[in-house]
């Protein structure tokens, strides 16, 4: 299973730092926004990764990230000329995708709590997977309707009379299909190739599964300044509560094998005097 990031967009609502800075960039709490997703793909054993943005931002993801080998991970880069909707990622990644499947997540995606949903949903995975996540504001995301067995009936993008509660996270799990299936559909009256319809072409073919998510787990928003103070605080209170550090990157990588004590050291010794340094060191005391 391959891994990507689509991590561009204009991130206009966050004007004026949009004009010089990508969303993606922007700190939640005490790391970049971009280290939320990266973790979760990290969290489900893809080592992988393809980032796609915009010309000025990628030699900041370059710098911030190199090739992922302090990680143990791969990561390639790949540009996406404008912002052509999500379905592009799989015209883009179709070298770096290979044969294998697929899992997306948007780049200003943040997940919290028991991941074992999609751990699961990788594994058991026969054609699509997406995920249902009720919220408060519906006509903001792409809805899917369920029928009284809880089997998803449609999946309307923005849609002014929603029919359910229920949106559909930027996070998608699919087979190598997809690749073909987001070069055959057209672009949509706002001029993107929409995800939405690359969903709704596997529900046609009965290959799609969607699963609700419960409320248990956190999916936060990150697109406002608003959502952005509130996620800073959310994680804020969590990593003060535990002194463990959410999406840290490097505690990840080394607790998950990707990287073993020397590498971790060596990591570490790159990185100047901080807060985070003094945390990772304290990640390899406790060992
Ligand atoms: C996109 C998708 C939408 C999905 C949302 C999740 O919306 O088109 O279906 O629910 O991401 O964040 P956009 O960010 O393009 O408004």
């Amino acid at each position: 299973m391959k891994g990507i990031i689509l991590a561009g967009g204009a991130g206009s609502r966050l004007y004026p730092v949009s004009k010089v800075y990508s969303k993606q960039l922007t700190l939640i709490y005490d790391k970049p926004l971009i280290y939320y997703p990266l973790s979760i793909l990290m969290l489900s054993n893809i080592r992988e990764i393809l980032i796609i943005s915009n010309e000025e931002t990628i030699p900041l993801y370059q710098k911030l990230f190199d090739d992922g080998s302090d990680y143990g991970i791969r990561i390639e880069y790949a540009l996406q000329t404008a912002p052509n909707g999500i379905a592009e990622s799989f015209i883009i990644g179709e070298d770096f995708i290979g044969k294998d499947g697929a899992t997306l997540i948007l780049g200003d995606n943040i997940f919290y709590g028991n991941l074992d949903f999609i751990y699961k949903a990788m594994e058991k995975n026969d054609g699509a997977t997406i995920f249902g996540y009720r919220v408060n504001d519906p006509e903001r995301y792409g809805i899917v309707e369920f029928d009284e067995k809880g089997k998803a009936i449609s999946i309307e993008e923005k849609p002014a009379k929603p029919r359910s509660n229920f949106a559909v996270p930027g996070l998608y799990v699919y087979d190598n299909d997809v690749v073909n299936i987001s070069k055959n559909i057209k672009p949509s009256p706002r001029g993107e190739l929409e995800i939405t319809d690359v969903n709704n072409v596997y529900l046609n073919k009965g290959k799609l599964n969607v699963e609700k998510i419960g409320r248990g787990v956190a999916w936060l928003d990150t697109g406002t300044p608003e959502s952005l103070l509130q996620a800073s605080n959310f994680f804020g209170v969590i990593e003060d509560r535990q002194g463990l550090k959410v999406a840290c990157i490097e505690e990840i990588a080394f607790n998950k094998g990707f990287i073993d004590q020397s590498k971790f050291e060596n990591v570490l010794s790159k990185i100047p005097k901080s807060l985070y340094k003094s945390y990772l060191e304290k990640i390899l005391k406790e060992r």
